[in-house]
């Protein structure tokens, strides 16, 4: 009988936590979406007694604190789990690699802006939001979701060399953990900075682009892996996820690590 709370759950990775831990009907799952007439997830809360949708904006810090008093309410004021994985990037600017940026200081600031808002900003106002209802909660567990991109040995083997902004706030995500692991360590809160491996969380049909960046990325993750075969699934991630998530003790606090549970599987 554990409460979770899950932020970018409209679609992809977020909606899937929703979904598995809705399935145990003893849990109470906080739902947190931009909007919640979306439509995949607001028919799924409608049929799920126990998934309950809540209004929240992680890069609007006074919608992050409405937020946490709505969820105080559903909660009796407290929270088991806490999943910040909201993200954004500029798209537009993903493939270019660090010598490609502008001398341009509101072009430069624009390509940061949408990963930064989300890993950083975003990481700490939601972290500090619910808060207060995790030091209520039995479990005590904060988990960011990061990125194998962020992995240093990973970007070399592989030559991750774009993704910057991406990559970059990932990397700034997995120290904020860190400091928040040390921080709340004497309040037996435990922190964890996840990768969820590589999903296809594409949906609908896939462009031709799209797809031929990704199986761009998979030659170059099998510099890493040659057995890889591809994107998993977004119930594999999240049933491996779950899986650390259940493990994350005050000893694995603070550290990096992926949906296989160490920091050399990153797929
Ligand atoms: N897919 C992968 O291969 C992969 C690999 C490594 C790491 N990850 C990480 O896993 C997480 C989920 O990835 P995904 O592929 O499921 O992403 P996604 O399909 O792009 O979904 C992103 C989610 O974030 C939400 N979001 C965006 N900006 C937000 C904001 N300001 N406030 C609240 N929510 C916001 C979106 O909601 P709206 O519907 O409101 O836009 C959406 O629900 C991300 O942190 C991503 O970096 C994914």
């Amino acid at each position: 009988m554990s409460s979770y709370l899950i932020t970018g759950a409209s679609k992809g990775i977020g909606f899937e936590f929703v979904r598995q831990l809705a399935t145990d009907t003893t849990n109470t799952v906080l739902a947190v979406v931009r909007n919640p007439d979306s439509l995949n997830i607001s028919k799924f809360a409608s049929s799920h007694p126990n998934v309950h949708l809540i209004k929240g904006d992680v890069m609007d810090p006074k919608s992050l604190l409405e937020a946490a008093s709505a969820a105080a309410a559903i909660t009796g004021g407290k929270l088991d789990v806490l999943i910040h994985n909201s993200n954004a990037v500029d798209m537009a600017t993903m493939p270019y690699t660090p010598s490609q940026f502008p001398f341009d200081v509101q072009a430069t600031r624009d390509m940061f802006e949408p990963s930064l808002n989300t890993a950083i900003y975003g990481g700490l106002w939601t972290t500090n939001a619910f808060l207060p209802l995790i030091e209520k909660g039995v479990q005590k567990k904060i988990v960011h979701i990061s990125s194998g991109m962020a992995d240093l040995d990973l970007i070399k083997k592989s030559g991750l060399s774009y993704a910057v902004a991406y990559s970059v706030s990932k990397a700034g995500m997995n120290v904020q953990v860190a400091k928040y692991a040390t921080e709340l360590a004497p309040k037996n809160i435990k922190v964890l900075a996840l990768s969820p491996g590589w999903v296809d969380t594409w949906e609908g049909e896939m462009p031709s682009e799209v797809a031929q960046a990704n199986q761009f990325m998979l030659e170059q993750f099998r510099a890493e892996d040659p057995s890889l075969q591809g994107q998993i699934r977004p119930e594999e991630s999240v049933r491996k996820s779950l899986e650390v998530i259940e493990g994350l003790d005050s000893e694995k606090s603070g550290s990096f690590m992926s949906h296989n549970g160490n920091r050399v599987d990153w797929f």
